[in-house]
């Protein structure tokens, strides 16, 4: 990120009208619970019900001034780490954001000595399949019509190396 490289903190409370901002200018509201709702209510309970999982995850990346560039929500089960969603602010993109919170993760993965990182993403999202590729992540199976407007859902892996 141009030797500037954003901070990957726990997420808290006092972030999460700016994580909603990031994710309701990511994502459309189809994915994201609020098709039918009013989609930042929607999504803000999900965030907030995430933050009181247990086995949830959720981090920001911020910049120098402290402002969330960033988030990453992935759920921790058993030897498997699942990566939900990351999503990067739009004017932040492409500067190694994204990068930061998915190597974040792998780090976090492999401290906690898990056996894999499994995620899933629509089929016509380049941007992310790219950056999981680089990252190391293989596809290992498509979910003809997985999302509910019929687009596939590719499956990707990371397999970490045994302790
Ligand atoms: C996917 C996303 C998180 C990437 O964040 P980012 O901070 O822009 O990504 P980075 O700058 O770290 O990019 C790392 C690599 O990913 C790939 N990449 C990222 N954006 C790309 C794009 N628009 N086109 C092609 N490749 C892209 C590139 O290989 C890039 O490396 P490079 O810049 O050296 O070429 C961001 O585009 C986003 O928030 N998208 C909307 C939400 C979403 O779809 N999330 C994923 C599904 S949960």
């Amino acid at each position: 990120m141009l030797g500037d490289d954003p901070t990957i903190e726990p997420m808290t409370e006092a972030d999460i009208d700016a994580t909603l901002a990031i994710d309701l200018a990511s994502f459309h509201p189809r994915d994201i619970g609020g098709e039918r709702e009013d989609p930042r209510r929607a999504r803000e309970e999900n965030l907030r019900e995430e933050l009181a999982r247990t086995w949830a995850r959720l981090r920001v990346a911020r910049g120098r001034g402290g402002d969330v560039l960033g988030y990453i929500l992935f759920w921790h089960v058993v030897d498997e780490i699942h990566l939900l969603n990351v999503a990067v602010a739009p004017a932040a993109r492409r500067r190694g954001v994204g990068r930061a919170l998915v190597d974040d993760l792998v780090a976090f993965a492999r401290r906690e000595r898990a056996a894999k990182v499994l995620l899933e993403v629509r089929a016509s999202n380049e941007p992310a399949i790219r950056l999981y590729e680089r990252l190391g992540f293989a596809r290992f199976n498509v979910r003809k019509a997985y999302y509910s407007d019929g687009e596939d859902g590719v499956e990707m892996m990371l397999e970490l190396d045994p302790p």
